[in-house]
């Protein structure tokens, strides 16, 4: 059979399903290759990967062959020179930073960055003398009034949780470029079939895989995309600390992205037809979807977005009692936290993410009683929608 030969800057449905593939004695899927260590023939052999003149693998904290189909896979459709594969997304936010700042320097971080980032990023790096400034997101003046000498990152998500609030990566770019600042976008609700930010100019891209990028609900992953020269801190890290993907958690994720651009194309026009759904229900008081043209930065996703993903936040016209109500009137839609997955999953961020703090805590950060949170999945969307209705009918009841 002739060989096909995948273009990694070609279509992106094709790199998915092909691309990086270890196609090892004909085998249509990549191998799941469990060996921890590598052996060489002989002492040429050895030696000659250790001076770089053959490829082989050595360590699997190093370098597997099932992870590396994965990482390919994954750089192509980002559009990254590299990509680094991480045990979870946290592990890839946390690498990043630790592996790029050093004692005395400062970050800068968008308000509505994901928790546990926000949290890492002000109580953990502050005990290693990495300060930071957290900025209101959306407000660019305050980005580049919180330039120091010593900000060596700039840190924003896009779209963010809950509100999917869009950072304007151009905007973050020209201040990261101009105080030579290295800037990363968490790009988990986008994902790289609707955001490019590495071709904005960009210099790191984090990617939590367990969302959309694996695709079902089943696999924890996180990846670090970038130019060769921007990553190297962060591969020497892993390197170093680990926390690597496993072969089964990876081979997890070359079967998710598979289906990676049929999915997202579904899910994004799902989202848009519920959100403009809930936009018309009377116990419905306000919806947040960057679709809609009513979203605060609709403007910037039609900008730089070629869908606006798959998660819809509304506030209910409720009290939390009715909240709660409405939350156990669904039936199809599952209570729970994560996105990205096949089935539709609703948060209550409230009583979810945020319930070790105080309700005034809470609203400060803007999370009141009657947010909900839909990650909206692979259902027939008239299926949502019912669902949905059943919730408003509940209540009342
Ligand atoms: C935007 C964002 N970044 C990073 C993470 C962390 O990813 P993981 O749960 O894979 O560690 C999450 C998890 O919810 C997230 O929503």
């Amino acid at each position: 059979m002739n060989e096909y030969t995948i273009n990694p800057k070609g279509h992106r449905d094709t790199i998915a399903v092909h691309y990086g593939e270890n196609r090892w004695m004909g085998s249509i899927t990549t191998p799941i290759d469990y060996a921890s260590t590598f052996v060489f023939k002989n002492v040429a052999e050895m030696v000659a990967f250790a001076e770089g003149r053959i490829q082989h693998y050595e360590y699997g904290r190093y370098g597997n062959p099932t992870r590396e189909a994965a990482e390919k896979k994954l750089a192509a459709l980002e559009g990254a020179e590299r990509c680094i594969l991480f045990d979870c997304g946290m592990s890839a936010v946390s690498s990043t930073i630790l592996s790029t700042c050093n004692q005395g320097q400062h970050i800068i971080i968008t308000d509505d960055a994901y928790k546990q980032t926000l949290r890492f990023v002000t109580t953990v790096m502050p005990r290693f003398g990495i300060h930071s400034t957290v900025v209101p997101m959306g407000d660019y003046d305050a980005m580049e009034r919180a330039v120091t000498p010593e900000t060596v990152m700039i840190i924003s998500e896009s779209p963010t949780n809950p509100y999917l609030n869009i950072a304007d990566v151009d905007e973050v770019v020209r201040i990261a470029r101009r105080h030579n600042i290295i800037s990363v976008i968490d790009s988990t609700f986008a994902t790289p079939y609707n955001a490019r930010p590495l071709e904005q100019g960009v210099d790191i891209v984090i990617q939590s895989t367990t969302k959309y990028l694996a695709g079902h609900n089943d696999v924890l992953g996180g990846a670090v995309l970038g130019s060769e020269a921007a990553t190297e801190p962060t591969l020497q890290w892993r390197r170093m600390t680990g926390g690597v993907i496993d072969p089964m958690s990876s081979y997890l994720l070359i079967r998710g992205l598979k289906t990676f651009g049929v999915r997202m194309e579904r899910l994004n026009r799902t989202a848009l037809k519920i959100a403009e759904f809930l936009e018309k229900q009377p116990k419905v008081r306000r919806v947040y979807y960057p679709g809609l043209p009513g979203h605060r930065h609709h403007a910037i996703a039609k900008k730089q977005m070629r869908g606006f993903g798959a998660v819809v936040t509304f506030e209910l016209d409720a009290d939390l009692d009715r909240t709660l109500k409405f939350l156990d009137g669904l039936k199809l839609c599952m209570l729970g936290p994560s996105l990205g997955g096949p089935e539709t999953l609703v948060t209550h961020p409230a009583l979810n993410s945020y319930y070790n703090i105080t309700r005034e805590e809470r609203y400060k950060l803007g999370i009141i009683d009657e947010l909900i949170r839909l990650s909206v999945g692979l259902e027939d969307p008239r299926d949502i929608m019912d669902d949905l209705e059943r919730g408003f009918a509940h209540m009342d009841a």
